[in-house]
């Protein structure tokens, strides 16, 4: 009944499912004008009814197949005790981790618990979705949570990589205690009412293939062994960006309901490789939604024949970005729709 479900659960579904990763975001006057009156992008994350309106918006515009939790993947160190602010035009800044004590600081004990108000939100959505419409929720993949948390703030992560190189203990337990609330945290999600989770392992393509396995593979198949124990039925995204070639060994590693990846990845042959366990997610360019009609279209034209038919969930390769006018995203799901002649 829910096409989004349908496809992560290996079922055929009524239509190719759409939705777009940042779906809700600063691209739409409607957000800006909520984000405005919640005075702060936290205040906003913290205020379920506005939280749940702006997570709503977006399918209210568009014929969209789910709805994303409207949270940030940094409210999970921000509970376990590390100090937040968003920067206009700066992106987040993070108190940093550092050292052994640094770790021990900080609170695993109670961070699940102190985000509540994001359950409260999840709820708040789940009862005004209708009946097609599956609700997402998330948490960020470990070594990028990490990796905010030793960078404290966008950054080329290499202060985090050096950390991870030299194998240092204290990154292994920082990395096993965002495991450890993650896990609780997307249960606690679950049990509000998502039905389906993506993991963003967003900067996953920075670590070197040599620690891919200990780094960016066994985390996430640790926080997905984690909510099945408690939640065997809840179907898993990973989106580990700028795999590459290497998707297919996450694919093998984590066995999740469905692969989210970056433009540039053929889905056909990924398909192919994973089988029909696995379903993909994306992978049209960011980009292409502010390309002239003809190179617009063109690309959107390209994913869809290169899409495995069922087992494929429309989305871009990465957020959507704020200079995107809406239309051009109503324009988007009807060529997809188009396409598929629903
Ligand atoms: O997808 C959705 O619509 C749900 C909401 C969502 C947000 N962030 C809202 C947000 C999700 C799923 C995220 C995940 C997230 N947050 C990631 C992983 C995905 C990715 O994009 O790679 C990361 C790395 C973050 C951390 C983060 N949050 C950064 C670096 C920034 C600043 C850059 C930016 O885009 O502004 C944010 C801020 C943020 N998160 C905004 C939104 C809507 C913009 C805040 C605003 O309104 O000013």
């Amino acid at each position: 009944m829910k096409p989004l479900l349908d496809v992560l659960q290996g079922k055929s579904p009524s239509r190719r499912p759409i939705w777009l990763m940042r779906q809700a975001g600063r691209y739409l006057p409607e957000y800006r004008e909520v984000r405005k009156k919640a005075g702060s992008f936290l205040d906003l994350c913290y205020s379920p009814n506005l939280a749940a309106e702006v997570t709503l918006q977006p399918l209210r515009r568009f014929d969209l197949d789910a709805a994303i939790l409207f949270s940030d993947i940094l409210v999970v160190p921000q509970a376990m005790g590390l100090s937040l602010d968003f920067v206009e035009n700066e992106g987040p800044k993070l108190e940093t981790v550092s050292d052994d004590a640094g770790v021990q600081r900080l609170d695993v004990r109670n961070a699940a618990t102190n985000l509540g108000k994001v359950y409260e939100t999840v709820s708040l959505v789940r009862k005004e979705l209708n009946k097609r419409v599956g609700l997402i929720g998330f948490c960020g993949g470990a070594w990028t949570v990490a990796s905010y948390m030793i960078e404290g703030g966008s950054s080329d992560r290499k202060r985090a990589l050096a950390v991870a190189t030299r194998g240092e203990a204290w990154f292994g337990d920082l990395v096993e205690k965002v495991i450890e609330v993650s896990v609780d945290y997307l249960c606690r999600q679950v049990e509000a009412g998502a039905e389906a989770l993506q993991i963003f392992d967003s900067w996953a393509g920075d670590v070197p293939a040599e620690l891919r396995e200990s780094v960016v593979f066994k985390p996430s198949r640790k926080i997905m062994d984690g909510v099945r124990e408690r939640h065997p039925h809840v179907p898993v995204i990973l989106f580990a960006r700028g795999l590459g070639g290497g998707h297919v060994d996450a694919a093998r590693y984590c066995a999740p309901n469905a692969l989210g990846v970056e433009q540039g990845v053929s889905l056909s042959e990924l398909s192919a490789r994973l089988g029909d366990g696995i379903a993909v997610q994306g992978n049209l360019e960011p980009e292409k939604l502010l390309a002239g009609e003809k190179e617009f279209r063109a690309a959107v034209q390209a994913v869809l024949e290169d899409a495995p038919r069922g087992r494929h969930i429309f989305n871009l390769g990465h957020g959507i970005l704020p200079s995107v006018a809406p239309e051009r995203v109503t324009e988007l799901v009807r060529l997809i729709r188009e396409y598929d002649g629903v």
